[in-house]
C-alpha cells in the first residue's frame, strides 16, 4: 500500500463538522491540517478533541513574530503532539532557528516525538501583481528560493510553496527539504482564491512530498468521493 500523500485542510469553524470529516477521510490521509479558521472558532480543546481520534495532525498556525515570541509559541504547539506546524520563513532566520530549538524543548519536555517544522514561504494566493505590490523584487519563484535557502540553513524540516515552484527548490535543496504545496486543484475543482495552482499529479511530478488539499474535498458533495478519485489519480500511470 503506497503512503498518503494527502493533507486535507479542514478550514471550518465547527467542531463536528471537523470530526465527523476527519473520521471519514482520514483512512486515506497523510493526516488533517487545521488553521486558523478551526483554531479561532475552537481553540486548544478543538486541536485536542481531534488528536484523539490518532490522526497526524499538522498545525497551520504560520507563525511570524520576532523569536522569542515565535519560539514561545512554538516551543508550547510541540507539546501538543502534533506531526507539523508551520512559521513564515520571511521571519528571518534567527527566528527560524530560535523556532527550531522551541520545537526540540517542547517536545522533549513532554517526552513527544518533535514535530517537523515546516516554513512558509510564498502564499500560493499571490500572483506576480501582488508580490511586486508587497515589495519583493522579481518573480515569486525568486523569493521562494530564497526563503527556502533560509529555511535550509535554520534547519527546517521543510518547506510550504506552490506546486508550481516545488521542482527549482528540489534541485536546489535535494531531499533536506521536505516540499510541502497548497494551491492543488484538481482539474474538475474550482479555483477560487489560489493562484499558482497544479493538479495533485502535476505536483508530485513537480517534486512535492505532500500535498494540502482544502476545498476540492471538503466543498464537494461528495468529500470521500473526491478524495479517492484523487487518490486514484494519483496511483494512476
Ligand atoms: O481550500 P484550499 O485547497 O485552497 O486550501 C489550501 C490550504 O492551504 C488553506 O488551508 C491555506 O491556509 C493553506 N495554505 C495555502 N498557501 C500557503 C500556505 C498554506 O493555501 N502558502
Amino acid at each position: 500500500m503506497e503512503e498518503h500523500k494527502i493533507f486535507c485542510a479542514l478550514d471550518t469553524p465547527d467542531l463536528e463538522e471537523a470530526r465527523k470529516l476527519t473520521a471519514m477521510l482520514a483512512p486515506h490521509l497523510a493526516g488533517i491540517k487545521l488553521g486558523l479558521e478551526f483554531f479561532m472558532a475552537q481553540g486548544l480543546l478543538g486541536v485536542k478533541a481531534l488528536l484523539l481520534l490518532n490522526v497526524p495532525i499538522f498545525l497551520d498556525l504560520k507563525f511570524h513574530d520576532i523569536p522569542n515570541t515565535a519560539a514561545g509559541a512554538v516551543r508550547e504547539a510541540a507539546k501538543l503532539g502534533v506531526a507539523y506546524l508551520t512559521v513564515h520563513t520571511s521571519g528571518g532566520e534567527a527566528m527560524l532557528r530560535a523556532v527550531m530549538d522551541a520545537a526540540n524543548e517542547g517536545a522533549q519536555s513532554v517526552n513527544k516525538p518533535r514535530p517537523k517544522v515546516l516554513g512558509v514561504t510564498v502564499l500560493t494566493s499571490l500572483n506576480s501583481a501582488e508580490t511586486s505590490a508587497i515589495g519583493f523584487a522579481g518573480q515569486p519563484e525568486k523569493q521562494v528560493l530564497r526563503l527556502a535557502g533560509l529555511a535550509a540553513n535554520a534547519g527546517l524540516d521543510g518547506i510550504v510553496a506552490s506546486p508550481l515552484e516545488a521542482p527549482l527548490i528540489k534541485q536546489a535543496f535535494g531531499a533536506t527539504l521536505l516540499v510541502v504545496t497548497p494551491g492543488i486543484r484538481p482539474l474538475t475543482a474550482a479555483v477560487g482564491d489560489q493562484q499558482r495552482t497544479l493538479t495533485p499529479k502535476q505536483a508530485l511530478a513537480n517534486g512535492a512530498d505532500y500535498l494540502v488539499i482544502g476545498r476540492p474535498i471538503t466543498q464537494s458533495p461528495d468529500p470521500l468521493q473526491a478524495l479517492l478519485s484523487i487518490n486514484q489519480d494519483i496511483a494512476a500511470q
